[in-house]
């Protein structure tokens, strides 16, 4: 009876999961849609408490408690600029927790000597203790452990370069030979481990395969993180998903499933918005950021002056990106544009896909601020009208607007699709100084002839140009 009750629970939890979802692909149902999700995720653990021969009760319970009030507390103090960071290091646990699971799977083998591995294909309950344990529990957990133990380093690592903790990118010569025997170690350890349960190999196997994880994400810098971050988030799916096989545990299946097919398919979304394929990001050397500072020989001009420009214009396009974020310029911008709607002007909004620091970064800021959809644009669909365009306003974007990604083939961003901005008659942009963007090259449309810098923080600039605008009815 009671594993009816959980096995319905699961299947409840991984439909909750799915419309959590679904729901969580337009900003206007996110909100409910995490609401759902949540709902899901908590009855399967409540659920799980029921399952026969338990142990450690309270060693779970005392786990759990922790790590719901650093989640609770983190979740809390943390600002939407630094979601990625936390998505990151939230992943890396997970990642931690699958190969964790693995790791306990695989100790039995070495503790206990009797349980030996049996060719028979057939799926246990993890939490019985067997005296055989089928190959393909052995593979499940391997797999699990390997993926798991990847995902946890490298989103470590991911954490602290979003956090710029670690702000260079690696590289070193062989480089992608050493990462390869790093993972064919931890193979043949997994192999080696199969004949004899010793604790040896398995040290070898697990201090490999998170080796490897740091390896490959040292050198990946610039504005590859988004791609990188997705992939890892979706190999820990991979790894819930292995366990959830291992452990005969549907919600684990599902969940673990859906999270990797979600986030593979961001992984591609990113990887086609950079203009990247995920080979040439795992395989290839990839250029240092150059770090140089701006050239002197750069245009500005003041919030007040470039108001008045906007008396006499017909069209405007606005562009945000990490800036306008950190300055929480959304609502500021938002009252700018109605002001020029207010005054006939033709008023869009383009986004680069990956603007900010995490996917629809722009469109949730947007959203928040009250923008109606019908005036923010898709990069694809806007692309082509910017050189129709009077006046292009740059709110705090650099990287996603750096023609240099088209033309210079030594930069790290070279390759990725930009915004045209660089094609609109007049350029504006609203930065504090000269500082970069996040892949740390300089930019080239500051140098343009049509492009002014508008120095400041983007909600005070912005503010300034509405008072200004404002007086001048
Ligand atoms: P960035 O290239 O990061 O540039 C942001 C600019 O905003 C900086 O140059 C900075 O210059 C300015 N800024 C910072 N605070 C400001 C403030 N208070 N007021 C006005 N300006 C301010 O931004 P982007 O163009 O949006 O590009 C995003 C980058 O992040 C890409 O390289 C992307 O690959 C990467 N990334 C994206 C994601 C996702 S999924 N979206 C995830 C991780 C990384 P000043 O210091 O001079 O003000």
């Amino acid at each position: 009876m009671k594993s009816l009750i959980i096995q319905t629970v699961y299947y409840i939890s991984a439909v909750l999961f799915i419309v959590g979802l679904k729901r969580m692909s337009s900003p206007k149902t996110a909100t409910t849609g995490i609401h759902w999700a949540a709902v899901g995720i908590f009855s399967s653990v409540l659920v799980t408490f029921l399952f026969p021969h338990l142990q450690n009760l309270e060693l779970i319970i005392l786990a759990i408690i922790i790590g719901s009030i650093i989640a609770w507390y983190l979740a809390g103090k943390i600002g939407m600029t630094s979601i990625p960071e936390m998505i990151a290091l939230f992943n890396g646990m997970g990642g931690a927790a699958a190969a964790g699971i693995s790791a306990v799977e695989l100790l039995r083998l070495i503790s206990d000597p009797k349980i030996v591995i049996g060719i028979k294909i057939g799926i246990g309950i993890g939490i019985e203790v067997e005296r055989e344990m089928p190959i393909l529990n052995f593979v499940l957990a391997v797999i699990g452990a390997l993926i798991g133990s990847i995902s946890f380093s490298g989103s470590l690592l991911a954490f602290m370069k979003l956090r710029d903790l670690l702000k260079k990118t690696i590289h070193f010569p062989l480089q992608q030979w050493i990462n390869f025997l790093f993972l064919l170690v931890a193979v043949l350890a997994a192999i080696a481990f199969y004949y004899h349960h010793s604790l040896g190999l398995f040290i070898v196997f697990f201090l490999a395969s998170l080796i490897y994880g740091i390896l490959i994400t040292i050198p990946i810098g610039g504005a590859d993180m988004p791609v990188l971050i997705a992939l890892y988030n979706a190999l820990t799916g991979m790894a819930v998903a292995a366990e959830g096989f291992l452990l005969n545990n549907v919600a684990m299946v599902i969940a673990g499933t859906v999270v990797s097919s979600s986030g593979f398919l961001l992984t591609r979304l990113m990887a086609k918005a950079m203009n990247r394929s995920l080979s040439s990001l795992l395989f290839t050397k990839f250029t240092e950021t150059s770090g140089q500072s701006l050239s002197e020989n750069i245009r500005s001009m003041d919030a007040s002056d470039a108001a008045i420009i906007l008396n006499y214009i017909s069209k405007v396009i606005f562009v945000p990106g990490y800036g306008m974020a950190v300055a929480q310029a959304q609502q500021k911008v938002w009252e700018l544009a109605s002001i020029l709607l207010e005054r006939g002007i033709d008023v869009r909004f383009a986004i680069h896909p990956v603007a900010g620091r995490m996917p629809g970064h722009m469109n949730v800021l947007l959203a928040e601020a009250g923008v109606p959809y019908d005036y923010i644009f898709a990069m694809e669909d806007i692309n082509n009208d910017f050189s129709n365009t009077d006046v292009v306003i740059v709110i705090g974007a650099n990287d996603v607007v750096n023609p240099s990604a088209r033309t210079d083939k030594s930069s790290a961003i070279y390759g990725m699709p930009i915004l045209n901005v660089d094609m609109g008659k007049q350029i504006f942009v609203i930065k504090r100084g000269k500082g970069l963007g996040y892949a740390g090259v300089e930019n080239t449309l500051f140098y343009n002839q049509k492009t002014s810098m508008i120095y400041g923080d983007a909600k005070n600039v912005v503010s300034k140009m509405i008072q200004t605008l404002r007086s001048n009815l």
